[in-house]
């Protein structure tokens, strides 16, 4: 039997602490993504990468100070395109730096495309015990207009692989394609709920400036759904995933409860993580303060920069407690637990404004948990940017 990883627990007001790596490598770039991801046509020195991510943990556990992990998620990019042995010294590295403690989370996001059996046991016997797999769609058409490598055939292998070796698994769908009925969602929604473990991700498309699609969307050559429609597919995808027993616990994100995953929930109840590769996001607290970090995209510039300084760090900003009130809020009404707020007036000094509150719950955008938490309603996270913007300042 698998030793499963801990689970969550309610909100106890103990965000934890994570840890990211960024890989910032693809096979091909899919046309609607705007990511840290680059290919390029020569193999990677993993050696070098190996060992810019352990000098750059070295500057982040000085900035951090000593603390336990509770979890630790290797993000790209394709991840899986690591060899195991370049994870096994990631993992390894990472325990040198902070305490590890057995069974804490470790999840590696893999494409269906670079899945080697050999390469999934490999990944499993250097600590990796929840995998998140890029299935996008399970039909073919669709998943060679978004571009991918892989076809359903292959996603099925790797959901087959990944439920095999490994305690837990989840996997990505992208739904809200160009000419995407509500019907042929549903049926897709529930193929895909029958081969899920616990644990889904279900990402609206979004145009994202900068990428192919957003030209051709421009050109008006790739149709999306509309406002109306997007709304619609949304809400099968609540009634479906929710009916199934996997409702969403943060916006795109459904899961049996116990299953989410720890350390998105980290990011969202607004804990530290330290972000580490190219183009990684972390968050310190020092004292009153919260260390912003990020890194350097470019690849490359970015291995310079850590074989030079020790860190390809290029913000470092400390956030007040305004700040750190409105991100706080930012990310926690992405939550369907809401946010804490005993935690948000600590930070902000004070209650919501109780206009802005009145206006918005009479709207049926956010409603009250007991006296001490606030959430969006389902119709509020629809809008979630706007509600934000409302109550925060
Ligand atoms: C950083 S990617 C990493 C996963 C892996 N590289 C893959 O694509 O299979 C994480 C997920 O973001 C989602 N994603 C990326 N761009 C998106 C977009 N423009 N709209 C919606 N979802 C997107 C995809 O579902 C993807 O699996
Ligand atoms: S494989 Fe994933 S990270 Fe890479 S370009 Fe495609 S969606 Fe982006």
């Amino acid at each position: 039997m698998h030793d499963a990883a801990s689970l969550i627990s309610p909100d106890t007001g103990d965000p934890g602490f994570g840890i990211y790596v960024h890989w910032p490598f693809c096979a091909a770039k899919c046309p609607y993504c705007d990511f840290n991801s680059h290919v390029r046509h020569q193999p990677i020195d993993q050696a070098r990468f190996i060992a810019a991510f352990l000098a750059e943990m070295a500057t982040m556990r000085r900035l951090s100070g000593p603390k336990t992990v509770t979890s630790i998620f290797l993000g790209g990019g394709t991840p899986s395109l690591m060899e195991p042995a370049t994870v096994a010294a990631v993992l390894d590295g990472i325990a040198r730096h902070w305490h590890v403690p057995e069974r804490i989370e470790i999840t590696m996001e893999a494409n269906p495309s670079s899945v080697e059996a050999e390469r999934f046991r490999g990944y499993r016997a250097a600590g990796v015990n929840r995998l998140s797999l890029g299935v996008q769609a399970l039909n073919d058409t669709d998943l060679r207009l978004l571009g991918r490598l892989h076809n359903v055939e292959q996603a099925m292998k790797a959901i087959g692989l990944a439920r095999e070796i490994f305690p837990r698994m989840s996997f990505d769908l992208i739904y809200a394609r160009p000419k995407q009925s509500v019907e042929a969602w549903e049926q897709e929604l529930k193929q895909a709920i029958s081969y899920a473990v616990d644990h889904l991700s279900l990402y609206q498309l979004t145009i994202e400036e900068g990428t192919p699609f957003y030209a051709l969307h421009k050109a008006g050559k790739l149709i999306v759904p509309d406002g109306d429609q997007s709304a619609l597919l949304y809400e099968a995808t609540q009634e479906i995933a929710g009916g199934a027993g996997m409702p969403a616990y943060e916006v795109s994100n459904h899961a049996v409860p116990g299953a989410e995953s720890r350390h998105n929930l980290t990011y969202w109840r607004y804990g530290d993580y330290a972000g580490i590769g190219p183009g990684a996001h972390g968050r310190l607290t020092t004292g009153r303060d919260k260390l912003a970090t990020a890194t350097e995209r470019h690849p490359e510039t970015w291995l310079s920069a850590v074989e030079r300084d020790g860190h390809g760090m290029v913000e470092q900003e400390m956030l007040g407690y305004d700040e750190q009130a409105d991100e706080l809020l930012l990310m926690g009404l992405r939550l369907r637990e809401g946010v804490d707020l005993a935690r948000w007036q600590q930070f902000s000094g004070r209650d919501p404004d109780p206009d802005r509150e009145a206006f918005l719950m009479q709207h049926g955008f956010i409603e009250r948990i007991g006296n001490s938490r606030l959430r969006c309603t389902p119709a509020g996270m629809l809008i979630l940017d706007s509600v934000v913007a409302d109550l925060a300042r």
